[in-house]
């Protein structure tokens, strides 16, 4: 099968397993670090084929569902690639991709797991997708379906940047920003997707100063 022949396919599949899941994992986020993915890989080179797989599939495996089982994306992803009859050198390297993903994996302690120049650019590209105006919807989308996570909670102290990212530690929307969000910046594995989140982390900031002016009813 020729290679956008499998690209399509596989926006096809993605699109229907993500469909309209509502913490910010649906369809129309693969679809941006699918685009942001590629705009990276323009300007820092790398397997295009590669990227823009493991782009698309990166959240394949529902987060809900796949508590405990890590490898539930790759089995699909085998099973879904193989039958396209993608070469098995690179399904090999998306599952490998998709495998190390996650931030609580290759979070504030461990640098980057990311060996690849795609998994590189692929995990930027997801870790945009948590910064700016976007990623501030995302973050309070995903707070609503945690039941016990508030919008904000004032009486537990905010530990600024503590590079130390642990669930329990999100208490409220906002603090998953502290525990998250604004350690992304320099987690950054490639020089433009440094640039791009430099003007994420921005907003966010600006965002966060504008949120505390309100809270407190500094008018
Ligand atoms: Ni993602």
């Amino acid at each position: 099968m020729d290679r956008r022949e499998v690209i399509n396919k596989t926006k096809e599949y993605a699109r229907g397993r993500l469909g309209n899941e509502t913490t910010g994992h649906d369809w129309w986020h693969a679809l941006r670090v699918w685009k942001t993915a590629k705009y990276i890989a323009g300007k820092e080179g790398g397997d295009l084929f590669i990227i823009e797989l493991a782009a698309l599939l990166h959240d394949i495996a529902d987060w809900k569902l796949n508590k405990g089982n890590r490898n539930l994306g790759s089995k699909l992803i085998r099973n879904f690639l193989g039958k396209l009859k993608v070469e098995k050198k690179i399904i090999k390297d998306v599952c490998e991709i998709i495998e190390n993903m996650s931030f609580s994996l290759t979070g504030a302690k461990i640098k980057s797991r990311m060996k690849t120049q795609e998994g590189k650019i692929v995990q930027d590209a997801d870790r945009l997708d948590a910064l700016g105006a976007v990623g501030i919807a995302r973050v309070f989308a995903t707070g609503a379906k945690l039941q016990e996570r508030l919008i904000y909670n004032p009486e537990i102290k905010i530990k600024k940047r503590t590079m130390n990212f642990r669930k329990k530690d999100s208490y409220s929307a906002i603090h998953h920003f502290y525990d998250k969000l604004l350690l992304l910046k320099n987690l950054m594995n490639t020089k433009t997707g440094k640039k791009l989140a430099g003007e994420r982390h921005e907003f966010l900031e600006k965002y966060l100063k504008q949120f505390f002016k309100e809270w407190n009813s500094k008018v």
